[in-house]
């Protein structure tokens, strides 16, 4: 089966109601692969005004989401509050929110499980720290990353997009080679095909995260397990456009 190229844009914590708004009438205005899906992931406080603005082709996700229904939970957001909001994703387990706000694999895979049971697609990001890549624990690093969720999903993996990030080439500058990260997907396909379906690998998009630039993009889409991106500081960028298109 065809995997539909996907291209995600975290904008983390950054933006200004009229720099959100500035990106929403670009992307309105460009010219975009419709053979692509894109969905972007502004701070929550412009969710509502994003996804009031922006063109219906283009998805709106979360950058984290409360595995509870709604209650007493101080500062969470809820799954129900995102669909009331026409709010279709989110993204969950961002190395962000691992290390600094330290959410565990099993935190992150009840949060997952809660969101996809739910009707709220997820994309969910895995990716291994300069030390463990040094030390050749890459691929098993991810492996566990991925048994803590599978744990709590179980087989159906249908709203499920995997981000692989890693954590050395997010904000760094510097990309993982082709070949590295074409390694990984590969990696994570295989266990996907061994430890979940022949489904599961076919149909989940693999996503490649961590300096994507509209310099090194179109490389990068040609490798067979990368599906498309995560993408962070570029997201905010006009260039972003040249990010969605680069499958063409
Ligand atoms: O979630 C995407 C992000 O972690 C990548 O950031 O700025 O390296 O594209 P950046």
């Amino acid at each position: 089966m065809a995997r539909k190229f996907f291209v995600g844009g975290n904008f983390k914590m950054n933006g200004t109601i009229s720099s959100v708004k500035e990106i929403v009438n670009n992307l309105n205005n460009a010219q975009l692969d419709s053979n692509t899906e894109t969905v972007i992931a502004p701070p929550a406080l412009y969710l509502l005004l994003v996804r009031e603005n922006l063109k219906k082709e283009i998805g709106v996700a979360a950058q984290n989401v409360y595995d509870k229904p709604n209650g007493a939970f101080t500062g969470e957001i809820s799954v129900s509050q995102l669909q009331d909001s026409g709010i279709a994703w989110t993204i969950l387990g961002h190395s962000e929110r691992r290390t600094i706000l330290r959410e565990s694999d099993e935190v992150v895979a009840s949060k997952t499980k809660y969101a996809s049971d739910n009707g709220v697609s997820v994309i969910w990001c895995c990716g291994e720290s300069l030390e463990e890549r040094e030390a050749g624990k890459t691929l098993d690093v991810i492996a566990g990353q991925l048994a803590a969720l599978k744990k709590q999903l179980g087989s159906d993996w249908s709203r499920i997009v995997v981000a692989y990030e890693p954590i050395w080439a997010i904000g760094t500058g510097k990309v993982a080679t082709t070949q590295q990260a074409q390694e990984v997907h590969a990696s994570i396909r295989a266990w996907l095909k061994k430890e979940v379906s022949d489904k599961a690998a076919d149909e989940t998009r693999i996503l490649y995260g961590g300096s994507v630039s509209e310099k090194n993009c179109k490389d990068l889409s040609k490798e067979k397990d990368i599906d498309g991106f995560l993408v962070g500081g570029a997201s905010l960028k006009p260039a972003f456009v040249d990010i969605i298109n680069s499958n063409l």
